[in-house]
C-alpha cells in the first residue's frame, strides 16, 4: 500500500497544511505590476517548519503564471547559477510554446541573449541580467529567483540582493523569493548594503492551526488507500502539535504501523507518534541545540524552573545574572526560533518536545 506522507527535508508534501495567507499573496503579487511589495518576500522559520516546501511550491505556482523562476542554494557561484538556470529555462519555455526543438543551437543564442567575451571584459553581472531581462520581457516572462538557506555571509548574497534592487527599481519584472532561518535572516537584515531588504515582506512561518493539520492529515491518509477514525486522527493532531516535519512523521510511522490493515487505530497512531518523537529528536532538536553557545544553554535550562511560560525576571533570578544579560540571551533565543513570546514579557519553548528534550540534552552532551 502506498505511504504518501513525505518525512524528507525539503520535500514538497502530498498536501500542504495551511499557509494559505502567504500563497495568495505571493501569488497575487506576481500576478501584480512591478513594485508589489509582496514581490520581495523573505520567509523564516525554525528547522522542519516548511520553508523549502513553501519556496518549492510558489516557485511551481510562479511557472504556471507567465514566471520563469530559478530555484538556487546560497553557495559561492550562485550569480553565475542563477544566469544559467534562466537561459535554460527561458530556451524551454520557448521551445514548449512554440512546439519546436532548438536541438545543436546553443542555448544562449536561441533565447537572444549573447555575450562578447573578450580576453578580461566580461559584461557584469547587472548588465547580463538587463539584458536576459529584456529577452524574457518581449515574450512576457517575469523571473521569479528563489534562495534556500540563505547565508547572510556570502558576498555574492549581498551582490544578489544589491543588483536586484537597481533592477526591480527600473520596473523590470523580477521578483525575489528567500527562505532562512531566523538569525541568518536578521544578520542579513542588519547589514547596511542591503537595508531595502526591510521594507521586504518578511513572513514567519508559525504553528499551523490544527483544524489545517486535520484536513492535511485526513487528506493523505485518504489518498494512502486508508482509514482513520475520529479519535485516532485527534491523538495524531494533538502529537503534530502544529509542527510540519512532525505532520509527516507521525503520518509516515502510523501508516507504517497498520501493516496491511487498512485502518489506522488508536494503537497505531501511538506507536508512529514514538517512533516520530525519536526522529524528531535526532533530527531536528539535537540539531537545534548543537548550534548554541552554553550560555544559550543555560538560559533554556532556567526555563525548566517553570511548568509553562517564563518572564525575564524569572530567568535572571535563576541564573543570578542582571537585565542586559538576559535580555541579549533572550533575543538570540528568539531570533534562532527556539523560544516564543506567549504574551507581554513572558516566553516559552518554540519546538515541540523541546522541554522534555532538553534535560536529556544536557546531561549527554554537555
Ligand atoms: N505546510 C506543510 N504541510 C505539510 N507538510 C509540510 C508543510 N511544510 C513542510 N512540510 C513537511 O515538513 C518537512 C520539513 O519541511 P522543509 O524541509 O520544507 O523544512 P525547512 O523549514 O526547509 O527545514 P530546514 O530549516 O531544516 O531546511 C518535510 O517533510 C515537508 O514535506
Ligand atoms: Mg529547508
Amino acid at each position: 500500500m502506498k505511504n504518501l506522507f513525505t518525512p524528507n527535508f525539503g520535500q514538497i508534501p502530498y498536501y500542504l497544511a495551511g499557509r494559505v495567507d502567504v500563497i495568495e499573496d505571493i501569488t497575487r503579487a506576481l500576478d501584480n505590476t512591478p513594485g508589489d511589495p509582496n514581490q520581495t518576500t523573505i520567509l523564516i522559520g525554525a528547522r522542519g517548519t516548511g520553508k523549502t516546501a513553501l519556496l518549492r511550491t510558489i516557485s511551481n505556482i510562479a511557472d504556471q503564471r507567465g514566471w520563469i523562476s530559478v530555484n538556487t542554494a546560497c553557495l559561492s557561484g550562485l550569480l553565475e547559477d542563477i544566469i544559467q538556470q534562466t537561459t535554460r529555462k527561458g530556451a524551454s519555455f520557448l521551445e514548449k510554446k512554440e512546439g519546436v526543438r532548438f536541438k545543436s543551437i546553443n542555448v544562449a543564442s536561441v533565447f537572444g541573449v549573447e555575450w562578447e567575451y573578450t580576453s578580461g571584459s566580461q559584461p557584469n553581472w547587472r548588465s547580463r541580467m538587463t539584458d536576459i531581462l529584456e529577452a524574457l520581457a518581449e515574450h512576457d516572462l517575469g523571473l521569479l529567483i528563489t534562495i534556500d538557506e540563505i547565508d547572510p555571509t556570502l558576498d555574492e548574497m549581498i551582490q544578489l540582493a544589491s543588483v536586484y534592487q537597481l533592477l526591480a527599481g527600473d520596473g523590470r519584472k523580477i521578483a525575489l523569493l528567500m527562505a532562512g532561518l531566523p538569525h541568518q535572516v536578521s544578520t542579513l537584515l542588519g547589514n547596511k548594503s542591503v537595508s531595502f531588504l526591510r521594507r521586504s515582506a518578511q513572513c514567519h512561518l508559525e504553528r499551523i492551526s490544527d483544524a489545517d493539520v486535520e484536513t492535511a492529515f485526513r487528506a493523505t491518509v485518504d489518498a494512502s488507500g486508508k482509514e482513520i477514525d475520529g479519535s485516532a486522527l485527534r491523538e495524531a493532531v494533538t502529537a503534530i502539535n502544529g509542527f510540519p516535519y512532525m505532520l509527516q512523521l507521525v503520518g509516515y510511522r502510523s501508516c507504517q504501523a497498520t501493516g496491511q490493515s487498512s485502518e489506522i487505530a488508536n494503537d497505531a497512531v501511538a506507536r508512529g507518534t514514538l517512533l516520530a518523537a525519536q526522529d524528531m529528536r535526532t533530527r531536528v532538536l539535537k540539531a537545534t541545540l548543537d548550534e548554541l553557545s552554553n550560555a544559550d544553554l543555560a538560559f533554556l535550562q532556567a526555563m525548566l524552573e517553570q511548568s509553562g511560560a517564563s518572564s525575564s525576571s524569572q530567568i535572571a533570578h535563576v541564573l543570578g545574572k542582571g537585565s542586559a544579560h538576559v535580555s541579549t540571551y533572550r533575543r538570540r533565543l528568539l531570533e534562532q526560533g527556539v523560544i516564543v513570546e506567549t504574551g507581554r514579557n513572558r516566553f516559552d519553548f518554540a519546538l515541540p518536545m523541546l522541554r522534555s528534550y532538553l534535560p536529556e540534552y544536557l546531561e549527554s552532551y554537555l
